[in-house]
């Protein structure tokens, strides 16, 4: 293990390993701006402008820190439509950090999922995994499949101590390949560090065991890698057998065990981008040509050379375990804080940030009504901070048109890699204090224009009374300021 750096009054803070050598100015305007911008975007934070926005704790993706080594490698990036230099970089980097010797490059996350779920699902097909995310789902839905989730029953539980509940139950698995027919699933999907259920991992162990599973029935196994150094780090911490290996081994296990290995570089390697790996050649070759027509030549896939730069660089910073631990450790940090206080919070401590079951928070409010939705609203509008839904809104409508309720709702607030510093996660725990305090003066939302593909990126709602004016308000006499 590597060792820890102790306080002598035996505080325990997560340090910064790193300082900052740029910066951008943020603005915390008045709470009648801000109630104001909630209006104009839906009461939907995917709709506030920035500007708008003091801590943008909306997502990790595409926002982590890049580092003074990935700016530097942008300069040396090699312009061509094919055959660059900077590709081969990447290329290089692909297969000593991910061990996969057959690349595919692609401009996001979600067109690998585009990609993969064109050339292997078929209508009526079945995809068992641990947990869906919303962009592969819909992938998947594209194509004519449908998804098993396959979690131990306790994975959903808000306050638990299981340190891997991303892990998939073999005996589901086992059940549900026998109740469909292994024709019918034409792969096992396994997500790193499950973001949908809190940003929780799943242990080496439980991979092993999935892969007997799958060779068993003969069934491809496929990692979406996008948070899978988190998740190493996480088996360094958590997992006995794996603590004295490097961040490096820990990696090559998980992708060793997995005949495909798609990511966002986004979130994987603080670049941009994207990226479909394979060591069988065959797998390669059935994906190669939708390249070209969806993305861009076999040698971009949509991204430019610089962002193929920076990636390739993110990708062996992956393997420092001072740079992965930042965002895990200060979300440790946020999260013991939250739960001393008593205000209800996904745990273990997971990574990507911190998410808040807003089905306890706000109790009062029926989950129709977006308990989720309505607390990531009345955050932002007494905070400045903009979390993400993770609940129903993000959840979709049966055939018939009801509501598929979400499993959770939670509000999540990122914590992106060494972006934020801890006085700035300090005052978010403080106005969530307040907030929590005040939990019943929120109201639920309603849509007001309902999107049919990915509702919460685009649709708008409205709250279901004056609950935000009364708020604003309270807020205004307990501050004595509308900041
Ligand atoms: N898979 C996982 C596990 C993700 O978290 C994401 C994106 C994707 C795939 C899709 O990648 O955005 O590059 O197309 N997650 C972001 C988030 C959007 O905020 O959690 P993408």
């Amino acid at each position: 293990m590597k060792e820890q750096i102790k306080f002598y009054g035996g505080e325990e803070i997560p340090l910064e390993l790193h300082k900052v050598r740029i910066v951008q100015k943020l603005h915390l305007v008045p709470i009648e701006r801000r109630l104001s911008a909630l209006y104009e975007g839906g009461f939907n934070t995917f709709q506030l402008g920035t500007r708008d926005v003091f801590l943008d704790m909306l997502t990790d993706s595409g926002t982590n820190a890049m580092s003074d080594q990935q700016l530097a490698s942008m300069m040396q990036a090699d312009d061509a439509y094919s055959g660059s230099q900077s590709f081969t970089r990447l290329h290089t980097a692909v297969e000593e950090v991910l061990g996969k010797k057959y690349f595919l490059p692609v401009h996001q996350g979600r067109a690998a999922e585009h990609i993969i779920s064109k050339t292997f699902i078929k209508k009526g097909d079945v995809i068992p995994m641990n947990y869906h995310f919303t962009t592969a789902l819909a992938h998947i839905a594209e194509c004519g499949g449908t998804i098993a989730e396959l979690l131990h029953d306790d994975a959903l539980q808000i306050k638990s101590d299981n340190p891997f509940k991303g892990n998939i139950d073999i005996d589901k698995l086992v059940a549900c390949i026998e109740k469909n027919g292994k024709e019918k699933i034409p792969f096992i999907r396994m997500e790193a560090s499950t973001n949908l259920i809190g940003g929780q991992p799943f242990s080496i162990a439980n991979l092993m065991d999935v892969r007997r599973v799958a060779d068993k029935y003969g069934i491809m196994l496929v990692l979406d890698a996008s948070l899978i150094g988190e998740n190493a780090y996480l088996i360094k911490q958590r997992e006995k057998e794996w603590q004295e290996n490097t961040m490096s081994d820990i990696l090559k296990m998980m992708t060793n065990l997995t005949d495909l290995v798609y990511f966002s570089a986004r979130k994987l390697s603080s670049s941009r981008g994207g990226g479909i790996c394979t060591n069988r050649k065959e797998l390669y070759g059935k994906m190669e040509a939708l390249v070209p027509l969806f993305e861009g030549f076999l040698t971009y896939g949509g991204m430019s050379v610089r962002e193929i730069e920076a990636m390739a660089v993110g990708l062996y910073e992956t393997l420092d375990e001072t740079i992965i631990s930042q965002s895990p450790e200060f979300i440790k940090y946020f999260v013991n804080q939250l739960d001393a206080l008593g205000i209800p919070v996904v745990t273990p401590a997971g990574v990507l940030g911190c998410h808040i079951d807003a089905k306890q928070f706000c109790a009062h409010i029926p989950q129709p009504e977006y308990p989720a939705g309505a607390l990531a609203a009345a955050f932002f509008l007494i905070s400045g901070v903009r979390g993400m839904e993770r609940g129903t809104i993000s959840s979709v409508r049966d055939e018939e048109g009801k509501e598929i309720l979400a499993d959770v709702e939670l509000l999540r607030l990122a914590i992106p890699r060494r972006v934020f510093t801890l006085s700035q996660i300090r005052y978010v725990i403080d106005r969530l204090q307040w907030l929590y305090d005040n939990r019943e003066m929120i109201g639920g939302l309603k849509f007001t224009y309902e999107p049919p593909v990915l509702r919460f990126f685009m649709g708008k709602l409205a709250p279901v009374s004056d609950w935000p004016e009364k708020m604003m308000a309270k807020f205004r006499r307990d501050f004595g300021s509308s900041l």
